[in-house]
């Protein structure tokens, strides 16, 4: 197979790296630089995970409490997303929005909140993407549904923290979002009709349509500004009554659960709305009152043997517990917890042949099999929900000759988030991860996501077959030249007002 890795981030400068795979004799990785003479770092792959966590602690507004929700059905929204040894990065569906309804790719994402599509008066949006997608600017003036918000609604009253200043009948509802990653996203809230792929029977969808509340991009920077992996905009899934779910279920279209399958291997994968009954999967607590997903974390088992660990290692608190966030690339551990971690991962290879790569990532070289040579992590939730992580999941390949072991060190983070746990997607690919915000829980289990997976439509009580997608946009572009995988996008949000 021939394996294309292309890693994007933004830190002060722009750079676009491109790794190329081949196997052919041993794994043989190519790092080309878009910026000649710069040079890219091993450390690019935590550039986004590190400013995403100075972020992602210090805003602890507690989410509001939804309304109930009735009638309900399943929608299934078509996810597209190239999957990688490493994890993956960037996974984005396609939505259409006003009338006549027309279709963005919009990045979906469980750590933040807003719905928003670059638009029409934008002054700073990406013109072209490098993902192949031909990008649109939403025009309200160009939908006969559309209605701008004002800064007098209900909506925008309950979306801002502070009472908004010089608010007059006519100012637009406005929007600033900032995102882990350095970039951030500002316009204004309009509503307009959002059509979706609602289930209909098996691998059957209808076109079914809401009124929502979106923001209207009128200024991206860092990332969102950029062109190598630009799309139409960006869908939040976190738990505030901001969120796009939030909005499906107080209308009464569906229930507030849903659920994700990352295809790390092929791509794409599985993204629905809706109540998942196949496969099964066993849940632990969502944290109540916090920003994000937050789980208990009990323990950590390598192989056979527990890690002894400090007792409130774990616990919930202020700058403390453990986040469940696809929105985050790799998985960092509180140094407590990473060095006997990683002391017993080493143990598997010589101490000679170990060494630091760019003085953070723990590298050697190992030409057997690593699931045969390694110990599976094994992570212990509250309600015995295990997460295991195999190691052909949590060891990536470098260079030509190397491996490195995913797990991060949180004393290398900043100071917010070093004692935080965050489960990003080296742990979470490959899993149905089912987000059930009802019942306050979440849950995975082990699965192909280029399977299928059976909802149930509360409304009829039909159990349909909902199948994985993989939407592709590569174009002559970037055929054989550029399968972009981007690792270091997107995601945590924090909103300021
Ligand atoms: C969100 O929650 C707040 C407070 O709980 C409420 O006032 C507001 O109406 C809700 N907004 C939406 C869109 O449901
Ligand atoms: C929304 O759906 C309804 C019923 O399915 C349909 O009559 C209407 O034309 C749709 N509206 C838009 C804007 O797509
Ligand atoms: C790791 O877990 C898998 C199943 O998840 C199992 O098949 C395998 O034997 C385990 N590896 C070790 C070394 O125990
Ligand atoms: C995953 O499911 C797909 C579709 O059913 C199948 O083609 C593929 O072989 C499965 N992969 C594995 C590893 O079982
Ligand atoms: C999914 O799409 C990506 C990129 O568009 C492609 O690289 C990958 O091979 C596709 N996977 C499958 C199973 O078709």
């Amino acid at each position: 197979m021939d394996l294309r890795l292309g890693i994007c981030f933004f830190l002060q400068i722009f750079l676009v790296s491109e790794v190329i795979a081949n196997n052919g004799g041993g794994k043989v990785f190519h790092v080309k630089h878009k910026f000649a003479g710069k040079e890219r770092s091993l450390s690019a792959f935590k550039a986004h995970d590190i400013l995403r966590h100075q972020r992602i602690l210090p805003s602890t507004s507690p989410s509001s409490s939804s309304p109930p929700s009735s009638a309900s059905s399943t929608v299934d929204l078509p996810l597209g997303g190239t999957g990688s040894p490493v994890g993956t990065g960037l996974y984005f569906t396609k939505i259409g929005i006003g009338s006549p309804s027309k279709d963005y790719y919009v990045q979906v994402d469980t750590g933040s909140d807003i719905f928003w599509v670059n638009c029409i008066q934008c002054s700073r949006c990406p013109r072209k993407s490098g993902l192949g997608i031909e990008l649109k600017l939403y025009d309200p003036d160009a939908s006969t549904t559309s209605k701008l918000l004002t800064c007098e609604d209900v909506f925008c009253r309950s979306a801002q923290s502070e009472p908004i200043v010089g608010c007059t009948p006519d100012a637009l509802c406005e929007y600033n979002a900032l995102y882990g990653d350095g970039s951030s996203s500002y316009g204004y809230y309009v509503k307009d009709f959002v059509k979706f792929d609602r289930v209909a029977g098996n691998y059957v969808t209808a076109s079914a349509n809401t009124s929502a509340i979106f923001g209207c991009g009128a200024k991206q920077s860092g990332d969102l500004g950029s062109a190598m992996d630009a799309l139409d905009g960006l869908l939040g899934f976190g738990q505030s009554n901001k969120s796009i779910i939030s909005q499906l279920a107080s209308s009464g279209k569906v229930k507030r659960m849903f659920a994700h399958c990352l295809d790390g291997i092929n791509g794409g994968g599985i993204f629905a709305i809706g109540q998942v009954v196949q496969p099964k999967v066993n849940t632990t607590p969502i944290v109540p009152n916090q920003q994000h997903y937050n789980v208990n974390l009990k323990s950590v088992e390598v192989g056979k043997v527990m890690l002894q660990l400090p007792t409130d290692v774990f616990e919930t608190g202020d700058r403390k517990g453990t986040i469940i966030d696809s929105g985050t690339t790799l998985a960092y551990l509180p140094e407590v917890v990473y060095n006997p971690l990683i002391k017993k991962i080493k143990s598997h290879v010589s101490d000679s042949k170990v060494k630091t790569v760019e003085g953070q990532f723990t590298c050697f070289p190992y030409s057997e099999s690593v699931d045969d040579g390694f110990p599976n992590v094994t992570f212990h939730f509250e309600n015995s929900l295990q997460l295991v992580v195999h190691p052909h999941e949590y060891l990536f390949s470098y260079n030509d000759d190397l491996w490195c072991i995913g797990f991060q060190n949180g004393a290398l983070q900043s100071r917010d988030a070093r004692d935080t746990t965050l489960l990003g997607d080296l742990v979470l690919s490959n899993k149905l991860v089912l987000y059930d915000l009802e019942n306050q829980v979440i849950g995975w289990t082990e699965y192909n996501c280029s399977s299928s997976i059976k909802m149930q439509d509360a409304r009829s009580g039909m159990v349909h077959l909902v199948g994985s997608h993989n939407i592709s946009l590569a174009t002559s572009l970037y055929v054989g030249k550029l399968l972009i995988l981007l690792l270091l996008t997107s995601i945590l949000q924090t909103l300021i007002y």
